[in-house]
């Protein structure tokens, strides 16, 4: 790696740190939380003075139901609802595009997203499209685009169903498009919700890989921003709440579903690992784990569960003192600095494995999936989504980064 462009990187984050203190955080303005609280919504919104309401789901929940009493007690209310429900795993530009179009027709004046974070970054998109019409959803990519133009988002209500994007707490959006095969974000403080509901009874029904896969997705943002050099004293108090709620209820949620302690508490650690990253930043573990959405729609908390590993091994010495920080606050043991961080990796390794995480990313046959034709393109976008923005222990460039597609491999 080039020590100047090394340096360059490192200068881009120094000014990052500096712009964030004036970003206007602020944007979430009521939680809803406990079992049960979003049969409250209704009520809140008519509250608020709401008329038309857009409810933005995907396929499996709408087909299990979950959409179905918001919008009868929205209409009991007084009030009008739609819904969208239309949202892939990935969610892409064409689904920003219909759920714009049915906003529009129904003149809506609120937003709710209602699932995982494919449903709410979506409702995302849709929102930014309403306040910047102009502007298409790859001109929004990158950081602050929609801040600059200094129009607001419509309100956005967020009910998460999974537990561990945190995407109802933080800026960002990410947006696949499958014409390129790209899948990035976009970071916008414009776009964290206004209201956010935490109901751990909707995550009751989630199957156990996902249970398990996108509660290692909230460890990885609670990691990667703990470990990353854009740390103030809150995002670290919560990486490691989240971390250490993780550690406690992340496997009894996947054992026993229906716990709602469990549930509750790793919805509570989602939300945490997510206000942690949204101002510490993740790294190169989500780097190519959106990499792998794009080109083969591999679910985000899958590709992170098994890359994480992978990456915090190669970080090596520079990682160590973080890490074993992280290790004590779970209270692995170990004495030596190196020894404790490699006791941590191993509680995430030992972790995937006790919820039948692979090692490695496969095809759903069990063979290996990612091609060596689109390798380079896929090294390409991960190098330019983490690169100089993500403040990680180390700046990698393009061969530390097809070392880990070739370990994933
Ligand atoms: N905006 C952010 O800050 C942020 C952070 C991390 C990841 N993401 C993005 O979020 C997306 C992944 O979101 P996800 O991991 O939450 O998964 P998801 O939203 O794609 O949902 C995965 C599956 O779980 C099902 N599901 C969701 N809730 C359920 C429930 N309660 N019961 C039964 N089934 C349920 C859905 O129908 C879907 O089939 C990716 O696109 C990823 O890049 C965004
Ligand atoms: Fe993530």
């Amino acid at each position: 790696m080039n020590v100047f462009y090394k340096a360059y990187c490192r200068c881009f984050q120094q000014v990052m740190r500096v712009v964030e203190c004036f970003l206007p955080w602020g944007q979430c303005k009521q939680i809803l939380s406990g079992a049960g609280s979003v049969k409250e919504l209704p009520k809140f919104l008519k509250e608020q003075g709401f008329k038309s309401i857009l409810i933005v789901t995907d396929g499996g929940l709408f087909k299990l139901g979950m959409a179905d009493p918001i919008l009868a007690a929205c209409e009991a209310e007084g009030m009008k609802a739609c819904c969208y429900h239309d949202v892939v795993p990935n969610p892409t530009i064409g689904n920003i595009e219909e759920g714009l179009a049915m906003y529009k027709e129904n003149e809506c004046d609120v937003i709710v997203a209602l699932g995982g974070g494919s449903a709410m970054d979506c409702a995302k998109g849709i929102g930014a499209r309403v306040a910047c019409p102009k502007k298409s959803v790859p001109q929004m990519k990158g950081v602050v685009k929609i801040m600059l133009t200094g129009h607001h988002l419509p309100p956005l209500v967020a009910i998460p169903t999974t537990s561990g994007t945190g995407s109802e707490a933080t800026l960002a959006a990410v947006i696949s498009n499958p014409e390129t095969h790209e899948k990035y974000p976009i970071n916008d403080p414009f776009l964290i919700p206004r209201y956010v509901v935490m109901d751990p009874e909707l995550t009751k029904s989630l199957p156990g890989h996902i249970t398990s896969t996108t509660g290692v997705d909230a460890l990885t943002h609670a990691v990667e921003a703990y470990i990353g050099s854009e740390n103030t004293p809150a995002t670290k108090r919560q990486a490691v709440e989240a971390i250490q709620l993780i550690h406690k209820y992340l496997k009894q949620a996947y054992d026993h579903g229906d716990d709602l302690e469990a549930r509750n508490q790793m919805q509570k650690a989602a939300y945490l690992a997510g206000k942690a990253f949204t101002r510490a930043y993740v790294g190169y573990v989500h780097a190519v784990a959106h990499t792998l959405g794009g080109e083969y729609g591999v679910p985000h908390g899958l590709a992170n569960a098994v890359i994480l590993p992978y990456v915090l091994k190669a970080y090596g010495k520079s990682a160590h003192k973080k890490l074993a920080q992280l290790a004590d606050a779970i209270e692995l043991g170990g004495t030596t600095r190196e020894e404790k961080a490699n006791l941590f990796i191993k509680w995430i390794e030992d972790l995937n494995a006790s919820m039948n995480i692979p090692t490695k990313i496969m095809s759903r046959e069990g063979g290996p999936l990612i091609e060596e034709e689109r390798l380079p393109r896929m090294i390409d976008h991960a190098f330019h989504e983490a690169n100089p923005l993500y403040p990680c222990p180390q700046v990698w460039g393009k061969p530390e980064l097809e070392k880990i597609y070739r370990e994933i491999m």
